[in-house]
């Protein structure tokens, strides 16, 4: 069933920002297009530069009026900010100052980065095939503390030179991401693994505590608490074995860009911002903008597609066109479309239009 309402078109605010984005949302836009009009959904798309593209066109990162047609949108579309040529930027000033900026004006303190063995590409990536396969979980990342967001200062010189970052997290906050991870574990294989680092970190141990308590109100989840150094190990070694993992900003950012592994390249990763108490959420790829393959068109498109999937599941509420772009995905896979990064040769518009193939070929009516 559509959320649509015929008089009001689906309003995504589509960014490519620098690098690769723009290449790997070409194909994303391709695909929700081509979804909706099979489902005869009709989608206004608006597109505005952001990050590097936008400090280039309109002197800022994250322009007021960017800002403001996301919070009208039903969801955004993001690629990848940023670009050795604006390194020399700081603070707000920076092309990552406009995702940031987003997460934080937007709400989005919940983070989804599912991760998926492929089938078809079982011993592509650097695991051994049974490792990996039947993989298939989520890591919620908590997108609205910690670290990016603790006080930060840099001082002094020379030898004496010094700089801080710092953890802090609330109560409420670690609440509110572990709450949304029981939830998500409930639809799911109901099992719960939570990250930290409790045996160093004041931070960890209030998250541990904090989990242990929620796990009260979910007695029907199982919990596990893994400390993040040897978990980051034993993702590797019996990644079938999880099912839902939830962990600090910092962790999971870094967790998931490992996971990449089990999915055969960070090119294949999805990502979903949330805010668990509405509004417009933002998808876009886990990867950066990728500066040593940028302009060559041989980047690989399916994380921005399958961040389109994630996008008719939690923003529209049409789980079944999700399932067919994940479909179409594997099919492309299973036809032989591999990007570089994968080992193959396609350029990102054959395994674009590869997946499109797939997709066209599916029925139409579902979920519409
Ligand atoms: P990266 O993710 O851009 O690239 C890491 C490696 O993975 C590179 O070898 C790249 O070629 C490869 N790769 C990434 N995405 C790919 C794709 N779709 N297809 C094929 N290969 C792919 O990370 P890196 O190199 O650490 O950062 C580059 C720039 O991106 C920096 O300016 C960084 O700040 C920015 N960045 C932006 C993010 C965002 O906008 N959310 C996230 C991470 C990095
Ligand atoms: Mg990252």
């Amino acid at each position: 069933m559509s959320i649509q309402n015929p008089a009001q078109p689906i309003r995504v605010v589509v960014l490519p920002g620098d690098g690769i984005g723009p290449e790997v949302i070409a194909s994303a836009v391709s695909v929700l297009q081509h979804a909706a009009s099979a489902h005869r959904l009709d989608v206004l798309l608006t597109e505005r530069p952001v990050a590097g593209a936008a400090i280039e066109a309109e002197g800022r990162p994250l322009p007021e009026t960017t800002l403001q047609l996301c919070r009208e949108a039903d969801a955004v579309l993001f690629g990848a900010a940023g670009a050795p040529r604006w390194d020399h930027l700081r603070g707000d000033a920076r092309p990552g100052a406009a995702i940031h900026g987003l997460r934080q004006r937007l709400g989005l303190s919940v983070n989804l980065r599912p991760v998926r063995a492929f089938p078809a590409l079982h011993g592509c990536g650097p695991l051994r095939p049974e490792v990996t396969r039947g993989s298939d979980f989520i890591v919620v990342r908590e997108l609205a503390a910690g670290a990016y967001y603790g006080a930060h200062g840099r001082s002094g010189e020379g030898d004496a030179e010094r700089a801080h970052d710092t953890i802090t997290y609330s109560r409420r906050q670690i609440e509110r991401v572990v709450r949304f991870a029981f939830d998500l574990a409930r639809g799911r294989n109901r099992h719960l693994t939570s990250v930290d680092k409790a045996n160093a970190l004041w931070s960890g141990r209030l998250w541990r505590d904090v989990t242990s308590e929620l796990a009260a109100d979910n007695p029907d989840i199982t919990l596990d608490h893994q400390l993040v150094d040897s978990f980051a190990l034993r993702m590797l070694q019996q990644p079938s074995r999880l099912d839902v993992v939830v962990a600090e900003n910092l962790f999971g950012d870094i967790l998931s860009d490992e996971a990449a592994a089990i999915s055969g390249s960070l090119g294949m990763m999805a990502s979903a911002s949330l805010n668990p108490d509405g509004g417009p959420a933002l998808y876009e790829p886990i990867h950066g903008t990728a500066p040593d393959i940028a302009g060559r068109g041989i980047a690989n498109p399916v994380g921005a597609i399958l961040s389109v999937a994630l996008l008719f599941e939690h923003s529209l509420h049409l789980p079944q066109i999700a399932a067919e772009i994940r479909t179409a995905v594997d099919a492309a896979l299973d036809a032989g479309a591999r990007t570089p990064d994968l080992g193959g040769s396609s350029t990102t518009a054959e395994m674009t239009d590869a997946v499109l193939h797939a997709l066209l070929g599916a029925p139409a009516g579902a979920g519409a």
